[in-house]
């Protein structure tokens, strides 16, 4: 990606762009005036997002905007995606996410996650579109030795399928530069995304029940569950419960857009945590859900959920020296904008 060209020049494949996370960064790309080109095969998206992108973003924006139904994995469309259009980076979310999934679907959760980035690199070296971005997650850091965690913190075993995905993904496009230096490649780590564009019109919408707690404290917020079950008392954190680095999906979608800038005309392999440096724990989340929605949220203290850590927090001194990002929200704002897509959207896109 060459460092004279202007966003209006630029084209971003963006894998997954129908997803949580790849929805509010096309919109902030295409706000910046990049050109998108959106693959997703809405395995687990709807397309109603792209109606609403359209709105966020206005029609001149959603000019720019190409959305390519597919697989990433299917390698002739693909090679077609690359011949139509002239892409000069991808910023890469396709790929399963859940957690407690991946256990019980190792087989599908390798193949498809390590699978559709081999077959995206692959495309991408014949080509010659070497810049891309990961959305890798703070997970690779496993259970701490200290906080926060920088960049530099070691990488431990994952303790599930899908986090050793994220944890090979990061391993596999460090190599690509090591026989080729032509490639241009950014991991970034991100810590809990939750939140969602102020408008309303786009957010998180799991299928079925929600792993992350965010949306199940929603879900509860807006009448479809009982009560938010509290995964351990019992840690050594102030209040006993968990402690993670919740971040904007606003301010990490900015984040992607601050990378993309800092990249043009570089090469090389270069890891950043997307977090905003504070920990807040399961219960301080929830009374800042209900002080957004404005009713008090019912809780039962269950036991602790396998695999998890006590706290994570993130030092982001990195992002913010090299790329110039910082995260400006906070977890009020945070919850504020989830309880405004959740209580407009009390079915997500379903209606
Ligand atoms: N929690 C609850 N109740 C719930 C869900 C979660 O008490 O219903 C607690 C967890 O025990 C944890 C905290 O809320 O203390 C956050 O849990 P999430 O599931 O929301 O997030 P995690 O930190 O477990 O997961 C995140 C990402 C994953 C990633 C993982 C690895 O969502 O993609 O970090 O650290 F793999």
């Amino acid at each position: 990606m060459s460092e004279t060209k202007t966003p209006q020049d630029t084209c971003v494949l963006v894998t997954g762009g129908c997803g949580f996370i790849g929805s509010h960064t096309v919109v902030v790309l295409l706000q910046r005036g990049y050109k998108v080109v959106v693959v997703d095969n809405l395995s687990n998206a709807s397309p109603v997002v792209l109606e609403r992108i359209i709105q966020i973003v206005g029609q001149e924006a959603a000019e720019q905007l190409t959305f390519c139904e597919a697989d990433v994995r299917d390698a002739e469309v693909l090679e077609k995606v690359f011949s139509q259009h002239d892409i000069d980076a991808v910023i890469h979310f396709a790929g399963y996410k859940a957690v407690g999934e991946s256990v019980q679907k190792p087989i599908e959760y390798f193949s498809n996650n390590i699978g559709n980035t081999l077959a995206l690199v692959d495309v991408m070296r014949r080509h010659d579109c070497k810049s891309i971005v990961f959305s890798s997650s703070a997970t690779v850091y496993g259970d701490p030795d200290a906080l926060p965690l920088t960049e530099e913190s070691p990488k431990k075993p994952a303790t599930n399928p899908y986090g050793w995905t994220k944890w090979m993904i990061e391993e596999i496009l460090h190599s690509l530069v090591v026989p080729d230096p032509d490639w241009n490649v950014v991991l970034l780590r991100y810590f809990n995304p939750i939140g969602a564009h102020p408008s309303g019109l786009i957010g998180e919408d799991p299928k079925g029940i929600p792993n992350n707690l965010v949306p199940y404290v929603a879900q509860v917020a807006v009448g479809r569950r009982d009560a938010v079950h509290v995964f351990g008392d019992d840690y050594d954190t102030p209040d006993g419960t968990g402690v993670r680095d919740y971040i904007h999906v606003m301010d990490l979608a900015e984040g992607h857009a601050a990378a993309l800038a800092w990249m043009a005309g570089r090469t090389g392999c270069e890891v950043f945590n997307l977090g905003t440096g504070r920990g807040s724990s399961v219960l301080e989340v929830i009374q800042a859900y209900a002080a957004a929605c404005g009713r008090e949220l019912p809780y039962v203290i269950e036991p602790r959920r396998a695999g998890d850590v006590t706290a994570n927090y993130a030092d982001c001194t990195k992002a913010r020296e090299l790329l110039g990002w910082v995260a400006r929200y906070g977890i009020a704002e945070m919850c504020r904008d989830s309880w405004n897509w959740q209580s407009h959207n009390p079915n997500g896109y379903d209606g």
